[in-house]
């Protein structure tokens, strides 16, 4: 098989254009990248039931909490009354009858601690008649692993019993595994408790546990798209993501269920499943996404709520003219104020109080996440509605629209009908179209030429997309041969830069025994991590991306006959010519590349494979059974494709430009 290379520049290619889509799906946030160990800190959580128009929600503050028994059982009550915050009401209110009584935290499946790692606790407290220490351990059964002790400070009468936050340090002697948290009163008496913490110390920004955060960083991400996802709708307009409860003191952030604690809920099972209690403490909250931005070096890009709860899950919503359709829009405007504006302003200087003066550099807003019209929703004129109010304020904010569902239906077809009209009449009316698609790894190789014919003047974003092979476990649905089903879509959205400006695989994250959403790029439990195959997909691209495509010519179609799907691109600073293909089939193929007179025959190529079997997968176990292998071999012209591979080839073919 030939190759053609053509010394003709084809369209820009952005640098940016691959980036990550984050949603609190799977335990994405809380008890995932939010790095606090426990859960229910703070005692709100909601046990949540129900179905489309009929959900509901029991509390249960005291989920995950229990007595510890060793020295009897002392009394949890979980009360409201004068808590540490209006906006998180509930507290634990323990008696001690006995010496040493007191309480456990499940945190998950159970604390992992590594030896030698440092974990900062910190809870607010309030003696009632208490006195004496906290004792502060990690158990597991009855046998104490870790413990420290902190005097309880007596309240003083002339102030009153104030809420006073006790803070302390326990460093794992051992590597521990399945064990819990624990407080005891070392004397009998009675104390109130809020908003428990244990932060493994070495947790990026004292936020982001570290691992995964590698994982995300390793990928150097364009952009990253948060908060969902269908949680920026909710599954009722009171469940929706509402940003502005996201900021500020972590104790003055609302609690809320998550929107996915309802998923799969059905009559056999009383409309209540095993993510009941999944529940957002907005620990990872709007700062924290600009945040990670910063730290990972991707641009922002929020998605915001337009009045709409989750079509697919409600008909809520609050009609355009009402006055609270007002505070939407009102929450957008703030939002690009909260992380562009000066500090003299009321957003911008809550951003800098958290301790980020210099602006997040938002350039893009999400309106709407999954939205379609129909005459209910009047999903365009909400649109119409944001756009003119954010761009009449911010002409440079980019937005991006919503093409709804999926890429087949009528729904599709009418959101692009009328952005394209509308850009015709305002040419910053959208900058680009979120579109999404989970589809098998066949409609992927059939259509890398999806975007081939699109128009042009209103750009694409690719914000969800995944190949769903058939699986029969969850943990095994993220296959190679899923992996390279996106990677040869890919070449087509490379092919097509000109138009597709940003693009995301999705979900990002899911926790092993706690998904909801299969298959999902980066996988982890309580102790450790891994990428995909998909995820090494996605680094691939995002780290060999040109500077400009190279024209095929129509070759790629003649090579997609023989199973191999290929896109090349040019780096114009370092002078290298950037090949990407795909090998679907299971034996090997050589690829000449034929290199035009201006271009030199560099002597070696350098070369990232991923290769295996279809069903290969990577596991806690296994996690680099299928990973990347690069190597810089000899070039002679051609290339070995291997089977079943996605091969990265990166060749000097041109003089590196001087900075
Ligand atoms: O990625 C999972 C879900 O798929 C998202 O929440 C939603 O936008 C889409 O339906």
């Amino acid at each position: 098989m030939i190759l053609n290379i053509s010394d003709r520049k084809g369209v820009p290619v952005r640098q940016d254009m691959i980036g990550l889509f984050f949603e609190d799906i799977n335990y994405a946030a809380d008890g995932g990248l939010y790095a606090e160990l426990l859960e229910n800190r703070a005692f709100e959580f909601a046990d949540c039931y129900g179905t489309r128009g009929d959900y509901y929600v029991l509390p249960d503050c005291g989920y995950g909490w229990e007595a510890t028994e060793d020295c009897g059982r002392g009394r949890l009550l979980f009360v409201t009354g004068s808590p540490v915050s209006r906006r998180n009401p509930h507290y634990l209110r323990f008696t001690a009858d006995r010496a040493g009584q007191g309480f456990s935290n499940q945190a998950y499946r159970g604390l992992y601690l590594e030896a030698g790692k440092a974990y900062r606790v910190s809870f607010y407290a309030r003696a009632v008649s208490a006195r004496g220490n906290f004792l502060v351990s990690v158990r597991k059964g009855t046998e104490t692993l870790l413990c420290g002790a902190v005097p309880i400070r007596v309240p003083d009468p002339e102030k009153g019993n104030r809420w006073e936050r006790y803070e302390l340090t326990l460093t794992a002697a051992a590597d521990t595994e399945g064990a819990r948290f624990a407080v005891a009163l070392e004397r009998p008496g009675t104390a109130e408790f809020d908003f428990f913490s244990m932060m493994p110390d070495d947790a990026v920004a004292g936020v982001f546990r570290r691992d995964l955060f590698e994982l995300l960083k390793g990928l150097h991400p364009g952009f990253l798209r948060f908060p969902g996802g269908c949680i920026v709708e909710g599954n009722t307009l009171e469940n929706r993501y509402r940003w502005k409860e996201s900021v500020g003191p972590l104790e003055e952030r609302r609690s809320n269920f998550n929107r996915w604690a309802v998923h799969q809920t059905a009559e056999e099972n009383g409309w209540h499943t095993g993510y009941a209690h999944y529940n957002q403490t907005l620990g990872l909250g709007f700062y924290e996404y600009f945040l990670l931005c910063d730290l990972i070096g991707a641009k922002p890009l929020p998605v915001l709520n337009v009045g709409l709860a989750c079509q697919y899950q409600s008909l809520e919503k609050v009609e355009i003219g009402d006055p609270a359709f007002e505070k939407f829009i009102q929450d957008a405007l703030d939002l690009v104020e909260f992380a562009n504006g000066g500090t003299d302003t009321y957003w911008g200087g809550l951003r800098a109080g958290m301790g980020h003066p210099k602006p997040f550099g938002l350039t893009m807003l999400g309106i709407g996440n999954e939205q379609w019209q129909t005459p209910e929703s009047k999903f365009f004129e909400r649109y119409r509605a944001f756009e003119k109010a954010i761009h009449e304020r911010y002409p440079q904010i980019r937005l991006i629209g919503s093409a709804g569902p999926d890429i087949v239906s009528d729904h599709y077809r009418d959101a692009w009908a009328f952005y394209h009209g509308e850009a015709e009449k305002n040419g910053n009316f959208c900058y680009a179209v979120d579109e999404h698609y989970y589809v098998k790894p066949e409609w992927f190789y059939a259509h890398t030429d999806f975007y081939d014919r699109y128009p042009r003047n209103v750009k694409v974003f690719s914000g969800e997309y995944a190949a769903h092979p058939a699986f029969e476990a969850v943990e095994e649905a993220n296959t190679l041969g899923g992996a390279l089903a996106e990677a040869a879509f890919l070449t087509g959205v490379e092919r097509n830069a000109d138009v597709v400006v940003l693009a995301s695989y999705a979900p990002l994250f899911a926790r092993v025994g706690y998904v909801q959403w299969t298959p999902d790029l980066i996988w982890f439990d309580e102790r450790a991590a891994y990428g995909t195959p998909s995820y090494y997909v996605q680094k691939l691209y995002g780290e060999h991306l040109g500077t400009c495509t190279v024209p095929m010519d129509g070759q790629e179609k003649e090579l997609e006959k023989e199973g191999i799907y290929v896109n090349c691109s040019l780096r114009e600073d370092s002078g290298e010519l950037i090949l990407k293909a795909v090998n679907r089939g299971t034996c090997a193929k050589e690829l000449t590349l034929r290199l035009p007179e201006s271009f030199r025959t560099p002597e070696t190529v350098s070369l990232s494979v991923l290769a295996g079997q279809e069903n290969d997968h990577n596991t806690i176990e296994a996690p680099q059974n299928v990973r990347t292998q690069t190597r810089e071999t000899p070039f002679a012209g051609h290339l070995r494709l291997e089977p079943i591979s996605f091969t990265v080839a990166r060749l000097a073919v041109l003089p590196p430009k001087r900075q």
